[in-house]
């Protein structure tokens, strides 16, 4: 391909991904499936990786990450990002009205009310059309630098392509984790015997602070948008600031509404009040700001929030029922739930009947007796919450609790390891729940992706005595699978079919799907990757193991112990008879010139157009090598923005070459030019 034909499909490709992105975050529709959406971004990437001087500066690749940040750089905002004042009673509210209008001097004004979304503040710095910089709000002074991290969220465009756009605008928003994603994050977490997160706004707030933004990339955040700052914006009303954000393709809660009157306010609260269950995230109340914004800055600020705007704070949806019973939920890893079983109860428009109490700790905290009242409240997440207990309700025959000493299901004893909340059920290979929760995990889409075989079909399999562990999947036959209720010959030949293409699944997911406790699917493809083979992973110590990328003591000791079990090695064994992936087919980056031939580098900062680890695969494709630290030895430091002053100094001392991501480029131009 030459540089002039790769230019035109990087475009294409480009703009077709952007398409796709607009329309399903801001349509909510999609044309395409997630996987072919992922086909698109890796052949671009591997395209801008072939000729690194043609990626575009708002390329779509920058959205799954690839930086590792070790600090943050705490920066200075602008404008501050200042707190509003609360109220939690309409009298109150009515009494915000009347500094208003006391502070208009009698004046017409009108108010816009917006949702209070619960997520992370953050601000966002647009230059010419391109997203620079995104910053925390921190002490609302200065915050942390999080662009890179930021980008990866998809809902929030990298370029403004909308014509004559201010050169230089703030837009500022919630960053947040839908109650759907928070749920399957935690499901993930679970299936690998991580212990779960308390709530959807803490996970969005610990997620954008991560370290690696290729994991803040999968956790699928998403952004509202409700501020719009900047010199010369031509706006004269909030109103007209939230239209222009939409129309340039931000993400806008589409639940605002403009009011004539503090009463149409009130109905605005109420009608949010009944329906905010319904909403894909948690609010806790309505914002209330006077839509002028010459009006806004006649009322001005106090020392910390602004007197032309209020929030108004919704009470918990919380009440009382009596706790008849707790059960214990056993989990694939053996992790104990216990479950608190509640006389049922209406609440924010559905029933509850059960909450999780999550561990023994917890009990211990509420200090729970069976016939208690207890406080149930729905949060931002989907399943109820326990949060006290009515004390005042206790009868003197309410029952302590008495933690279970023995699994539920198969009668074994518990563990509990030390610093560890959760009790274990040890009996992994004979405890039916465990053994089903292990063949579920093994089939999933993430995993071997046996999607004809579901949690049923499963369960009457290990009933009939058909399946033991998932390499007896391998050996089912025809015969076995007619005693299968409903299981015609287009149903047989399907699960058939579906057990038989897993064979093809590549190595990491295998490595995901065998299930090693707290090995997700980053961790087994970073192993997949380090490794190479299911061979030497196997016969890895943990020193070896300590030194592969993401893994940490936790891991390495797990993975250890299930390569020295004994059945886990019979297991896979018998996997591999079954002609499962046991290698890596990923490449090593192809080779595409020697113009970098034995020249070294070391990569630090943050790159306008590129991850770090796009850079490393560009430097080794083309002759190069990258090395971590600095010496006299080194050629070429490629520095970035942000990159720690001791670095450079050290750079400096020692005379090596310091480039830019531009000078790099130029470095490459012949190999684009070919
Ligand atoms: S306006 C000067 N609008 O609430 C006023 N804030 O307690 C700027 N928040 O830091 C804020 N939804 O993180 C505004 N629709 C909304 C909001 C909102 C949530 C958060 C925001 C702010 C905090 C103030």
């Amino acid at each position: 391909m030459t540089a002039q034909e790769a230019k035109i499909i990087i475009q294409e490709l480009s703009d077709t991904i952007n398409y796709h992105n607009t329309l399903y975050y801001q349509k909510s529709k999609s044309e395409i499936s997630d996987f072919e959406f992922d086909q698109l971004l890796e052949q671009l990437s591997s395209l801008e990786k072939q000729f690194p001087a043609l990626k575009l500066p708002d390329s779509p690749t920058q959205r799954v990450g690839g930086t590792i940040t070790k600090e943050f750089e705490n920066v200075m905002h602008q404008y501050p990002m200042l707190s509003l004042g609360n109220t939690y009673s309409f009298e109150e509210l009515q009494e915000f009205d009347v500094r208003v209008a006391k502070g208009l001097d009698g004046d017409a004004y009108e108010y816009f009310c917006e949702l209070k979304f619960d997520g992370v503040s953050i601000s966002i710095l647009y230059e010419n059309g391109f997203l620079t910089r995104a910053i925390t709000r921190g002490d609302g002074v200065r915050g942390d630098d999080v662009t890179t991290n930021v980008k990866t969220i998809r809902s929030i465009p990298l370029r403004i392509t909308t014509k004559n756009i201010p050169s230089r605008f703030e837009v500022r928003g919630e960053i947040f984790l839908s109650k759907v994603a928070f749920a399957k994050l935690n499901k993930e977490r679970e299936d690998i015997g991580e212990e779960t997160y308390a709530n959807a706004r803490n996970t969005a707030s610990g997620s954008i602070k991560m370290q690696d933004s290729t994991e803040v990339a999968k956790r699928k955040l998403n952004c509202y948008l409700y501020y719009l700052l900047g010199e010369g914006l031509g706006v004269q009303t909030h109103e007209e600031s939230i239209l222009k954000l939409e129309a340039w393709g931000f993400n806008v809660s589409p639940t605002y509404k403009k009011c004539k009157t503090i009463a149409d306010v009130k109905a605005y609260i109420d009608l949010w009040g009944n329906k905010r269950g319904d909403l894909p995230l948690d609010t806790d109340g309505v914002v209330i700001k006077v839509n002028s914004l010459d009006q806004q800055e006649q009322l001005g600020f106090t020392a910390k929030i602004p007197r032309w705007a209020i929030a108004f704070k919704y009470k918990a949806q919380s009440l009382s029922t009596q706790l008849n019973n707790i059960t214990y939920q056993v989990g694939r890893t053996g992790a104990i739930t216990p479950v608190a079983e509640l006389e049922p109860i209406l609440l924010a428009g559905t029933t509850v009947k059960r909450a999780s109490l999550h561990n023994a700790n917890e009990i211990n905290r509420l200090d729970l007796r069976i016939g208690d009242y207890v406080f149930v409240e729905k949060g931002g997440e989907i399943i109820p919450k326990v949060t006290s207990v009515d004390l005042s309700q206790r009868k003197a025959d309410a029952i302590p609790v008495n933690y279970i000493t023995h699994c539920p299901e198969c009668r074994t004893e518990l563990i509990r390891v030390e610093g560890e909340a959760n009790h274990y059920c040890p009996n992994d290979k004979g405890c039916p729940p465990q053994i089903k929760g292990k063949i579920e995990h093994f089939i999933q889409r993430k995993a071997m992706d046996i999607d004809s075989l579901g949690e049923r079909t499963i369960a009457q399999l290990y009933e009939l005595g058909f399946i033991k562990t998932p390499a007896d999947l391998y050996d089912l036959t025809k015969d076995n699978l007619t005693k299968l209720d409903g299981f015609k010959e287009l149903s047989i030949n399907n699960l058939l079919l579906g057990i038989e293409k897993s064979k093809q699944v590549p190595f990491e997911s295998v490595l995901f799907a065998i299930g090693i406790r707290y090995v997700g699917k980053t961790v087994a493809e970073k192993l997949a990757k380090h490794f190479k083979t299911m061979d030497a992973l196997m016969t890895a110590n943990y020193g070896l193991l300590l030194a592969t990328p993401e893994v940490g003591e936790k891991i390495a000791q797990s993975v250890v112990s299930f390569f020295n079990n004994e059945e886990n090695v019979n297991e896979i064994s018998r996997l591999k008879q079954s002609g499962l992936q046991f290698e890596s087919t990923q490449k090593e980056p192809e080779r595409l010139s020697n113009i970098l031939d034995a020249k070294t580098f070391v990569i630090s900062g943050v790159f306008k157009k590129y991850e770090r680890d796009q850079l490393k695969d560009i430097i080794i494709a083309n002759g190069g090598k990258v090395l971590s630290s600095i010496s006299a030895k080194l050629n070429y430091l490629l520095a970035g923005e942000n990159m720690g002053p001791a670095k450079l100094e050290k750079a400096e001392k020692l005379r090596v070459k310091i480039i830019s991501e531009d000078e790099f480029e130029g470095m490459l131009k012949d190999i684009s030019t070919r």
